[in-house]
């Protein structure tokens, strides 16, 4: 997903630009670029690749200039060369976009039929050509922007200067997210806290179809309509101290390391062990009336949302339905009247999962949403917001905000259950009792670290890897499969257990391990014996099992701490993030920013 930030600054503007653009660097992309205005004139620079190589264009001709504009791209429209960079320009415009013109090819031919000619491919530059023929026409930059806008279609979040005005700014947000940042003589716009954490913390979330006018002291909000409006001022959290890696050789193990702190703050929000009970936010409708649930979600959320399933059907008795996102609307679902569609996302704006919720609340499904992005489009849009407090994620691949899910989650499926009499007073406090614990487990997990070190470094070479699972850890198995190919770039799979006999167990040889996942239950036993039809046939076994006697024949046996039913399922997330880690490090891949990858996929 590409990044935005604009300033309107009394200081040189690159530095300040480049630092945010680092802040953004976890979205993904493949070029940046800055522009600014500088004594009348627009300057731009841009590179494709790494922040590095726009850097090192800076050092060779520096950007004077207080305003600026930077981008980092995610290709869409057009490979990542430096003509497809942002900022597109003309010789009156800069501009930096996030999303899609969908009707941008119609407009360019209107362009070029007046004589325009195009450097690049990407729809980004037809907006930028077509505001300048409204100011080639006479018209104010304002009328000129607003012009532009009426005539778009598609998703975009815009940011653009003028040449010769220094002190003048717009912005545009229509599907992809855009903060207008307060400062002190200064005003910003920013993709989102992240971009503006190292300039302001009051922040305005744009809402779909706002647009805004800035100078240095001033700002005014429009309405798709151009009516003037007021937006909300918000304070962030996110403090630029926040987004470093610290001691850590990576965001991702920083994050990983972080989850039982991140995981107790979570629960601390919706946990009250004195009275052993669970506090949700406030409820506009009533949960113990709910006839079903739907959960949606994409990625590692959808295995945050198939591991809830499990819990809220055995505890709170309620019939589950699960989709992935971008199937989800798809199979034209048949909605029970007052149900609850429940929307998993880390940052709260992936498209697929926004589209889906807006299906459901359009089917008046009540509608809630569990994010890490507190003014994110899905908090907005949602009746009940869960927040998930794992604090910003910067690592593409998600570690502690999926275990955050798990443990709102778990602590919804609890009151839940409470509210509709599926579970009595004492099993609720058994339960708060159990969540309370999971933290210091999870750490203890995390201190044996090593073994999990070894092992990665011996299966990295691997040409596939299957994990399994059966019940609950199915979606763990999943997950940990996610997690591997995604920043290892090794082909992993996750299966339930029970499957590997009707099919998969014909790839099994000795390059294919096999990780399985089996804490002592009703159901391990069965694991078991299908792990050992699998060594059978020489293949590689590594066990993640609070097992004391592990059978005989593992290539490995990885002791977990006994723990219950409901928190377990967090617990096991831990050694599949660490087996994926240590492999990408031992691939050494980028960790941090695999490729093709975004943190948060805002085009559909
Ligand atoms: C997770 O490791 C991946 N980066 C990806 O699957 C992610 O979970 C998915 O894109 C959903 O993102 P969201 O939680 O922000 O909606």
């Amino acid at each position: 997903m590409c990044g935005i930030v604009g300033i309107l600054g009394l200081t040189a503007a690159v530095p300040r630009l480049m630092d945010s653009l680092k802040r953004l660097e976890y979205r993904g992309y493949d070029s940046a670029g800055v522009a600014t205005v500088s004594n009348v004139e627009l300057g731009r620079r841009r590179a494709p690749g790494k922040l590095s190589a726009l850097a090192d264009v800076l050092a060779a001709t520096p950007l004077e200039g207080n305003s600026g504009i930077g981008h980092t791209r995610w290709a869409t429209h057009g490979e990542p060369t430096i003509n497809n960079a942002h900022p597109h320009m003309t010789d009156r415009v800069a501009i930096v976009h996030n999303g899609i013109i969908e009707n941008f090819k119609a407009l360019k031919d209107e362009l070029t039929a007046t004589g325009v000619s195009f450097e690049g491919d990407t729809d980004t530059e037809v907006v930028a050509q077509l505001m300048t023929s409204y100011l080639n026409d006479g018209s104010s930059p304002r009328d000129a922007f607003s012009q532009t806008l009426s005539r778009l279609q598609g998703a975009f979040a815009l940011c653009v200067l003028i040449k010769g005005e220094d002190n003048l700014m717009f912005g545009a947000r229509e599907g992809s997210p855009l903060v207008v940042g307060l400062g002190d003589g200064e005003n910003y716009l920013g993709s989102d806290a992240m971009a503006l954490a190292g300039l302001s913390n009051q922040l305005i979330y744009l809402e779909e179809g706002d647009w805004v006018e800035l100078t240095r002291n001033q700002f005014q909000i429009y309405r798709a309509d151009n009516s003037p409006v007021d937006r909300d001022v918000s304070f962030s959290q996110v403090a630029a101290t926040m987004i470093d890696k610290g001691n850590h050789r990576h965001f991702m193990q920083k994050e990983i390391y972080e989850q039982p702190t991140v995981v107790a703050q979570a629960l601390g929000r919706y946990l009250d062990p004195i009275n052993g009970c669970v506090k949700l936010p406030d409820i506009s409708f009533d949960l113990a009336a709910v006839p079903k649930i739907t959960l949606v979600a994409c990625g590692t959320s959808f295995y945050a949302a198939q591991v809830a399933r499990y819990w809220i059907e055995q505890i709170a008795r309620v019939p589950v339905d699960v989709d992935i996102a971008s199937e989800f609307r798809y199979r034209d679902p048949v909605y029970t009247d007052g149900g609850l569609a429940i929307f998993i996302s880390q940052s709260g704006e992936t498209m697929d999962t926004l589209s889906a919720l807006r299906h459901a609340k359009a089917a008046g499904q009540h509608i809630a949403s569990i994010v890490n992005v507190l003014g994110s489009t899905m908090a907005r849009e949602s009746d009940l917001v869960m927040p998930i407090h794992a604090g910003p994620e910067v690592g593409v691949a998600s570690t502690k905000a999926f275990t955050c899910q798990l443990a709102v989650l778990a602590a919804f499926t609890v009151q839940l259950a409470s509210a509709n009499g599926a579970i009595n007073e004492t099993q609720v406090a058994n339960y708060v009792a159990e969540l309370e614990h999971a933290p210091a487990l999870m750490a203890k997990i995390l201190s044996a670290d090593a073994q999990i070190e070894a092992i990665a470094q011996d299966i990295a070479g691997a040409r596939d890897i299957l994990f399994v699972g059966r019940g609950i850890y199915y979606p763990i198995a999943m997950e940990g499969a996610l997690k591997l190919k995604e920043i290892s770039y090794i082909h992993a799979e996750g299966y339930a257990a029970g499957e590997l006999k009707h099919g998969p167990i014909a790839l099994i040889d000795d390059n294919v391990p096999v990780i399985g996942i089996a804490p002592k239950g009703v159901l391990s036993e069965k694991t078991v014996s299908n792990l050992q039809e699998i060594m059978a046939r020489k293949g590689k076994v590594v066990l993640f099992s609070d097992d004391e006697t592990p059978p005989a024949g593992m290539y490995a046996h990885v002791s977990m701490p006994s723990a219950g039913d409901l928190i377990s399922p967090i617990l096991y997330a831990l050694p599949v993030q660490l087996l994926a880690y240590y492999a990408a490090v031992e691939k050494g891949t980028d960790v941090d920013m695999p490729r093709n990858l975004a943190k948060s996929v805002t085009v559909e």
